[in-house]
């Protein structure tokens, strides 16, 4: 799928991986809606970029607010044939702890923003996407979805993350089979640690503790080379149904 003049949606392009794929995405030629419930951020970003990149406040968990949000993004661009899904949360829970099981409902929370936020999102882009013409590859549209490496070494405390992160690199290719009829893909990435506002919060010490375990280059990833595979899955016609790991070659103990 060619960038240039192409409508993407960016879920969580307010901030970290997602902004950073809003700016790869942008300066390619596409036309871009940030959907966010972070309004200052995701403002600031269309703002400063343009009239080619506009801000939507969403919900991804809501079935209303993606819808509205879809709507408008075809209101400003006229069609829509480019998803990137990178809202997310982190948790960290012990299953059992000191102070007793994991809470049901912070479980419940992760699964429902990672996973079926992703999901509400990708089957109303794909639904507005089969409208379109074909390319000359047959090609409606393009989903980029964003898993972890959390999805196949899920560390203590991540029972919860690694199971939404699980849940969108088992969906790839389901997915991506259920739109081939329809000539849309589906990748995922999983990335491995990546200086975000997610990480910055744990602090130095621990993000160079963490880069120690990656291979090469030893230090961590940054937003801008998730935009990059990001971009890629989108232009490369024979990506399809995959889970891509991007981290330095890092396997978590
Ligand atoms: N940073 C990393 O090292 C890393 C590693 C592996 C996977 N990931 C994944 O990458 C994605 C992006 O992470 P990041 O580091 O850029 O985090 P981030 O916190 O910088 O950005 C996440 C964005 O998602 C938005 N968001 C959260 N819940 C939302 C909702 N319900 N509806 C709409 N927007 C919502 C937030 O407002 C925020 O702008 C996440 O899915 C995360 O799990 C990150």
């Amino acid at each position: 799928m060619q960038i240039s003049g192409s409508t993407a949606i960016v879920t969580g392009g307010a901030s970290g991986l997602g902004e950073a794929t809003v700016r790869a995405l942008h300066a390619k030629g596409a036309k871009v809606v940030i959907f966010d419930m972070n309004a200052k951020g995701g403002e600031a970003v269309a703002a400063e970029l343009g009239e080619n990149v506009v801000f939507a406040e969403v919900n991804v968990t809501d079935e209303a607010s993606v819808a509205a949000g879809v709507a408008k993004a075809v209101e400003a661009f006229g069609s829509l044939s480019i998803c990137v899904n990178c809202a997310g949360i982190a948790t960290a829970k012990k299953t059992l702890g000191r102070d007793g099981a994991h809470e049901l409902d912070l479980f419940a929370k992760t699964i429902d923003i990672n996973l079926v936020g992703s999901f509400n999102v990708l089957r109303l882009a794909a639904a507005e996407m089969a409208r379109n013409e074909p390319n000359e590859d047959g090609e409606r549209g393009v989903i980029v979805n964003t898993a972890s490496v959390a999805a196949f070494d899920g560390q203590k405390g991540q029972a919860a993350y690694a199971a939404s992160k699980g849940g969108i690199a088992a969906m790839s290719l389901p997915v991506a089979r259920d739109l081939a009829y329809n000539g849309i893909r589906c990748n995922a990435i999983a990335p491995g640690l990546f200086m975000t506002p997610m990480l910055e919060g744990l602090g130095e010490e621990v993000c160079v503790e963490l880069a120690k375990d990656v291979v090469f280059p030893k230090r961590l990833g940054k937003p801008a080379e998730y935009a990059q595979l990001a971009a890629f899955l989108v232009e490369a016609p024979y990506m399809n149904g995959e889970t891509v790991r991007l981290d330095g070659g890092i396997r978590l103990p």
